[in-house]
C-alpha cells in the first residue's frame, strides 16, 4: 500500500515498542543488518537474491481491475515547486513508456516491464504506455501547509474542479506530490508515500491517486534513504550515497514515486494484486522490494548499483541521458525481486 516503514520495523524486531518512534530509534538493540529504514521484512531478505523466499510470499490476484488502457497521469504540484524539481521528476514519468528514442539499458523503460507482467481476469496485462496528461499548480496550499489523508482528497477535489484536468476514471491517475514544507498525516512516520482512490461522497468520484512528499527538509534519513542516512547509523554504518541528480530530497521521491505507481497500477482499486488476507494492509508488489535496488540486496543492503564519473549513485537510465535510483519490483514469473539491473 505504501512505505511502511512502521511494518518493516515490527517485522524485524518484535520488542519494538508501538508506534514506532524516534525514541525507538536510538535503543541499542538494532542488529546492524536491521538499519535500513526501508528494509524488507526479515522473512524475505534471508536469501541474499530472494529466491529462497518465494515460497513465504503468496501474492494473489483478487479479481479485480489492473491499469491495461495507457495511463494518463495528472500531477498536481502542491505547495512550492521550483522548475528543474518538476522537471526531473516529469523525466521520469515520461521515461517510463518506452519510445524510438529509448534510454540505454538498464532503463526505466525497461524496470516498468516487470509492473507489465501483471494481468487482470482478461489477460490484460499492465499498460507500458505512461503519459502526462495534465498538471495543476496549487502553489497557494488550498488546504494548508499540513495535510491529512482526508484532505488529500479535498485538494483533488478541488483540482479536478478547477484545473484544466478531466475526470479521467478509466485511464487517469492524480499524481499529488507535496513540496518539502508541507506535512502530511504519517509523513516521515510510518509512510513516505501512498495510494489509494478517492470516495464519491466527497471528490464525486473513484479515482486512483498516488501521493508522494518532498521528504529533503522532514526526514531524509527516512524517505530519501540512501541518500541520507540515520544519525544513528554514522559511525561504523553505511554513509550517504550520492544522488544521481544531486537533489537528496527529489531523488529519494522518484524511487517513492516509482513504487506507488507499480502498486496503483497493479492495484489501483485496491481489489487486484497485493499478498496478505486483509485488504486493509494489503502488502503490494513495491513493498515486497524496498530497499532493495540491485543484485545482492537484502539484508539492509541495497544490492549492486552503478556509479557515474562524479560518484554518484544510480541504477536505470532515463530519458534525456538522466540517471535514477529506483527501487526494484515484485516480478510474478520470478518471484522475486527484479530490475534491469540485475548482474544475473
Ligand atoms: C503480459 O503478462 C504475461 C503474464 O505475466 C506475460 O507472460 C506477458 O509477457 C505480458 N505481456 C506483455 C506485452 O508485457
Amino acid at each position: 500500500m505504501a512505505l511502511f516503514i512502521l511494518i518493516c520495523f515490527f517485522l524485524v524486531s518484535s520488542s519494538l515498542p508501538l508506534p514506532y518512534s524516534a525514541a525507538a530509534v536510538e535503543t541499542n538493540d538494532f542488529q546492524p543488518e536491521v538499519y535500513n529504514p526501508k528494509l524488507p521484512p526479515r522473512a524475505l531478505t534471508s536469501s541474499k537474491k530472494f529466491e529462497g523466499s518465494s515460497d513465504l510470499v503468496h501474492l494473489r490476484y483478487h479479481m479485480g481491475p489492473v491499469l491495461s488502457s495507457p495511463i494518463n497521469i495528472y500531477i498536481i504540484w502542491y505547495g512550492k515547486w521550483a522548475q528543474p524539481q518538476k522537471l526531473l521528476i516529469k523525466d521520469f514519468l515520461l521515461s517510463i513508456s518506452a519510445s524510438h528514442r529509448a534510454a540505454a539499458s538498464p532503463s526505466v523503460a525497461e524496470w516498468w516491464r516487470t509492473v507489465s507482467l501483471y494481468t487482470d481476469q482478461t489477460g490484460a496485462n499492465v499498460s507500458r504506455s505512461v503519459l502526462i496528461a495534465g498538471e495543476y499548480a496549487d502553489q497557494r496550499y488550498s488546504h494548508g501547509a499540513q495535510l491529512t489523508r482526508l484532505s488529500i482528497q479535498q485538494v483533488i477535489a478541488n483540482a479536478v474542479r478547477v484545473a484544466p484536468f478531466p475526470v479521467d476514471h478509466k485511464n487517469g491517475i492524480y499524481l499529488i506530490l507535496t513540496s518539502e514544507d508541507v506535512a502530511v498525516q504519517d509523513f516521515c512516520r510510518a509512510v513516505c508515500g501512498f495510494h489509494y482512490f478517492t470516495f464519491p461522497s466527497m471528490v464525486g468520484y473513484t479515482l486512483p491517486y498516488a501521493w508522494v512528499g518532498n521528504s529533503g527538509k522532514q526526514c531524509p534519513d527516512v524517505c530519501a534513504y540512501p541518500f541520507a542516512v540515520p544519525a544513528y547509523m554514522t559511525g561504523g554504518g553505511p554513509s550517504a550515497l550520492s544522488p544521481p541528480n544531486r537533489d537528496v530530497g527529489i531523488d529519494g521521491m522518484i524511487s517513492v514515486i516509482g513504487h506507488e505507481l507499480a502498486e496503483l497500477s497493479s492495484n489501483p482499486l485496491v481489489n487486484a494484486w497485493y499478498a496478505g488476507e486483509d485488504p486493509t494492509a494489503p502488502t503490494e508488489i513495491g513493498d515486497l522490494c524496498e530497499g532493495l535496488y540491485g543484485t545482492g540486496g537484502g539484508g539492509g543492503y541495497i544490492g549492486q548499483v552503478m556509479r557515474d564519473r562524479e560518484g554518484r549513485t544510480f541504477n536505470l537510465n532515463g530519458r534525456r541521458k538522466r540517471k535514477f535510483l529506483v527501487q526494484w519490483i515484485w516480478n510474478p514469473t520470478l518471484k522475486a525481486c527484479a530490475g534491469p539491473n540485475a548482474l544475473d
